[in-house]
């Protein structure tokens, strides 16, 4: 069965969370399209979520997006309406394809209105046994030759498969946040999964704009087998500093380092507050169950954990506080867990500490001009060239985190998560939106 004829019927699962959000407004477009080019045919995309009120924003969301799309794509729209007389005015035609992108989307709550789905994504939240209930119910309840597309950030595919009684029909799809921006989708292939989903995955991220970047089945995957284990050394790094330090300033050097030195778009402790402290514990307890002798555990994840200091967003998109306080998204102070309570950036004893870390190599140089830069290779290489010549504390951190960000990602080659150095930069450069891939030479 093709891809066309799939997406007469799909579904997303936890469509009002995060992930599910992006990807159900993903599908919807593009069976908006569909049906506007093929008015003969059925096409319902259901958005399932145990969550009534969020479904409700979903559609307002959805509605948003679209209309926001047809507008940046009013040339595409002029194309498809082309035989459509009574379609005159830009306007009249963003109504249309809106009408028609909402006209095949309904909401619910239970997996029965999945039934007769082709194609499933599930985005429910990253916890094993939801995850495998959800499968076995859709494994009685939908076509047998229905196939399954989980976003599942770090549990094993082949291990929800089976759990799930769906072997050879379920694939990793794990595309990155926000769904309907970031261009990677890294495609996680278990061993016995049917070739025809395999091939059908390559056509849908053509259809839907995505560059796909293969990973294999191992917990964590690229994305997170990376990120992981850089916050994990992060801590460790914080840990060593701490002791001639403090815990609160070695926290904001590790951070402001990783962003500043290492030219990222953000510091890993902001990074870590951005996903959750508490997703982050759970990636770990995955990784540790998954992964033989992994040993991937965090002291100071556990305390803030059991502090309730955890990170992530609120309903509206608005950064929480975890490691950092933030102000407007922006880093305002560090979390001190002795005190429960944040020191501000401007006080002390945070307000010394950027005089401690020396000189950085390059002040002119920061992540968003340079990644915009076509210069950027060529400036870099100069960049990390210079460190040779350079001393001093924040040099010194920033070489460390740097050379441990490259052992990570050769050993995720080495342990074949990834099939080459190539697969694991992209990721990091696309999914991360990193400057450059862990894997490099620049400070040879
Ligand atoms: N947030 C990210 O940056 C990110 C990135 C890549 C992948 N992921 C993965 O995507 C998945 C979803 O993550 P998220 O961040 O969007 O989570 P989320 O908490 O924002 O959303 C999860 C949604 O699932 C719904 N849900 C829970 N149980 C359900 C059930 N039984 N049936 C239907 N819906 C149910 C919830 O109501 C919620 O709306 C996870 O597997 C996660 O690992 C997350």
């Amino acid at each position: 069965m093709d891809l066309n004829t799939r997406l007469q019927n799909v579904t997303v699962i936890g469509a009002a969370g995060k992930m599910g959000s992006g990807i159900a407004l993903l599908l919807a477009q593009e069976l908006g399209f569909m049906a506007s080019e093929n008015k003969d045919k059925n096409f319902i995309l259901n958005l399932i979520d145990i969550n009534d009120n969020s479904l409700l924003g979903l559609m307002k969301y959805i509605r948003e997006q679209a209309t926001a799309t047809a507008e940046r794509q009013i040339n595409r729209l002029r194309t498809l309406y082309k035989d459509h007389s009574d379609l005159v005015e830009n306007g009249e035609m963003v109504s249309e394809y809106v009408h028609e992108v909402m006209l095949h989307v309904r909401t619910g709550k239970t997996l029965e209105l999945a039934k007769d789905s082709l194609m499933i994504f599930e985005a429910a939240f990253e916890k094993e046994e939801l995850k495998r209930e959800i499968y076995q119910e859709l494994a009685t309840l939908v076509p047998k030759e229905a196939f399954f597309f989980t976003n599942t950030s770090s549990i094993p595919i082949h291990i929800l498969a089976e759990q799930g009684n769906i072997s050879t029909r379920l694939i990793g799809y794990h595309f990155y946040n926000p769904p309907a921006v970031q261009k990677l989708v890294e495609l996680i292939v278990p061993d016995n999964v049917s070739p025809e989903l395999k091939s059908l995955s390559l056509d849908l991220a053509k259809r839907l704009d995505k560059k796909i970047v293969p990973a294999n089945d191992i917990a964590g995957f690229i994305g997170n087998g990376h990120f992981i284990r850089d916050g994990l050394y992060a801590l460790r790094e914080v840990q060593n500093l701490a002791a001639k330090f403090g815990f609160v300033p070695a926290i904001y050097m590790v951070d402001k380092v990783s962003r500043d030195y290492l030219l990222r778009p953000m510091g890993i402790f902001q990074l870590l507050d951005y996903v959750g402290i508490d997703v982050f514990q759970m990636i770990l307890a995955v990784m540790n169950r998954y992964i033989p002798k992994a040993e991937l555990q965090s002291d100071v994840i556990d305390r803030y954990m059991k502090l309730g200091v955890k990170g992530g967003q609120t309903s509206s998109g608005a950064q929480k506080d975890g490691f950092l306080k933030y102000d407007k998204g922006k880093p305002v102070g560090v979390y001190d867990p002795d005190k429960y309570q944040y020191v501000a950036l401007q006080d002390s004893p945070l307000k010394e500490t950027d005089a401690k870390l020396g000189e950085h190599p390059d002040a002119r140089l920061a992540w968003k001009d340079l990644s915009k830069d076509s210069d950027k290779e060529n400036k870099l290489k100069k960049y990390f060239a210079s460190w040779k010549s350079k001393t001093g504390l924040g040099l010194d951190i920033a070489k460390r985190h740097f050379l441990a960000s490259k052992e990570t990602g050769k050993l995720l080659v080495d342990m074949k998560v990834a099939a080459s150095a190539d697969e694991v930069n992209k990721v990091l450069t696309l999914g991360f939106f990193h400057l450059y891939g862990p894997i490099n030479n620049y400070l040879e």
